[in-house]
């Protein structure tokens, strides 16, 4: 009899690829694209940039400027736009299965959907927020970067420090490892189908709170502590009724995840209304937390001066999934194109445990 192998789960610590594009460094508290420190990326290098190094293992590659394309009928739901016009810009720009094209013209898809779907974000993001005319192509060609076409294209005008707020976001998000919505997008992938599928699985991933969404909690959650104006009574409290904190613990890093930190520093020197309240709440948090889990380091994550510095550039937090997904194109894309060189169709195993073979007859 063939042996029944281990159930995680999950999947939770199943290496389930081996992959060449990023590394969290779980005990000296750094991530690393392709080996570079994303310390020596941020500031330096404006994301589309890094979105070369990602995909293309070359810092002087990039990702290329969104083309003209008409988005069917926006909803104003950014996540499920998203999801949507990236499954159709597969029709429309009648893309080639990844088993079927070559390694250059899946990068060129992948490029082309990327650029596409930042586009597409800000444009839900303007329906969102009720206007209802359209930025021209020539006001979002001003913008030198990614980031800031993509506020030209939401908003027709585009402020410096929401520009910084975002690249950096954007770039300290930009890539993960193995985390849901890669892997959907590497399953995808697996299965020869084409890169707006792969991208489009992924966004579909990501749109749920687990993943995507834990920083729309987190300024409410300030805007309350502030109101009450002592941060040890609330974390005290908070935690006495049973419930978590939003924005500390991880399941990688158990130092201080590297990307809060260059956030952190973000919102300082962009001066963010929130940082000192935030400050005084990671204190009184961190300490706490520590007091109460003294075995296990829960350190302040991602998600918590990403909310902070998204508020600089005055994103509402309903728009953070999608913002997310914008970063994220960048990891997912250089995962599609891992996947379709070196990667084999996934098909893992389900262990059986319904009821017997029986008759019909039992349950009609
Ligand atoms: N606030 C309070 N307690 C927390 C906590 C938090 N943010 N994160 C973990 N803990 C506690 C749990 O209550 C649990 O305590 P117990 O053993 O007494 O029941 C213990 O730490 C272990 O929790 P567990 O869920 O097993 O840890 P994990 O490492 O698997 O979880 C997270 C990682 C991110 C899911 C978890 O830390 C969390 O829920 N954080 C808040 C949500 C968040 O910020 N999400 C964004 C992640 S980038």
């Amino acid at each position: 009899m063939s042996e029944t192998p281990d159930f995680k789960p999950g999947l939770e610590g199943v290496v389930a690829v081996e992959t060449e594009i990023a590394e969290p460094d779980r005990e000296g508290g750094q991530l690393r694209y392709r080996g570079i420190d994303i310390v020596e990326l941020v500031g330096h290098y404006p994301y589309e940039r890094v979105w070369g190094l990602l995909v293309d293992d070359d810092l002087d590659s990039a990702m290329p400027a969104p083309e003209p394309y008409e988005p069917a009928r926006l909803t104003g739901n950014a996540p499920s736009d998203l999801q949507a016009e990236t499954a159709r810009l597969s029709g429309v720009w009648k893309l080639g299965k990844l088993n079927e094209i070559s390694d250059e013209q899946a990068r060129e898809d992948l490029g082309r959907l990327s650029a596409q779907m930042m586009g597409i974000v800000a444009r839900s993001a303007r329906i969102a927020d009720g206007n209802t005319d359209e930025v021209t192509a020539a006001v979002v060609a001003r913008g030198g970067t990614a980031a800031e076409k993509f506020l030209l294209q939401w908003r027709g005008e585009a402020d410096p420090k929401a520009v910084r707020a975002v690249d950096t976001y954007w770039i300290c998000t930009a890539e993960h490892g193995l985390n849901a919505s890669t892997f959907a997008a590497r399953i995808a992938a697996s299965t020869g189908a084409d890169c707006g599928a792969a991208l489009s699985s992924a966004v579909g991933a990501l749109s749920g709170p687990l993943h995507g969404g834990a920083p729309a909690y987190v300024k409410p959650m300030l805007e309350e502590v502030a109101a009450m104006g002592d941060p040890e009574k609330w974390v005290k409290d908070t935690l006495d009724s049973g419930k978590r904190i939003m924005g500390f613990g991880h399941r990688i890093y158990r130092a201080e995840d590297p990307r809060s930190r260059i956030l952190k520093e973000t919102a300082r020197e962009l001066g963010s209304s929130q940082i000192a309240i935030a400050e005084q709440l990671e204190e009184a948090a961190l300490a706490e937390l520590e007091r109460r889990h003294p075995e296990r380091p829960l350190k302040t994550n991602v998600e918590y001066y990403s909310a902070v510095v998204l508020d600089i550039a005055e994103i509402p937090p309903a728009l953070a999934p999608a913002m997310f997904a914008c970063s994220r194109v960048a990891g997912w894309s250089a995962h599609i194109l891992e996947q379709k060189k070196t990667g084999r169709l996934f098909r893992p195993s389900a262990r059986y445990v319904g009821p017997e073979s029986r008759s019909l007859s039992s349950v009609a």
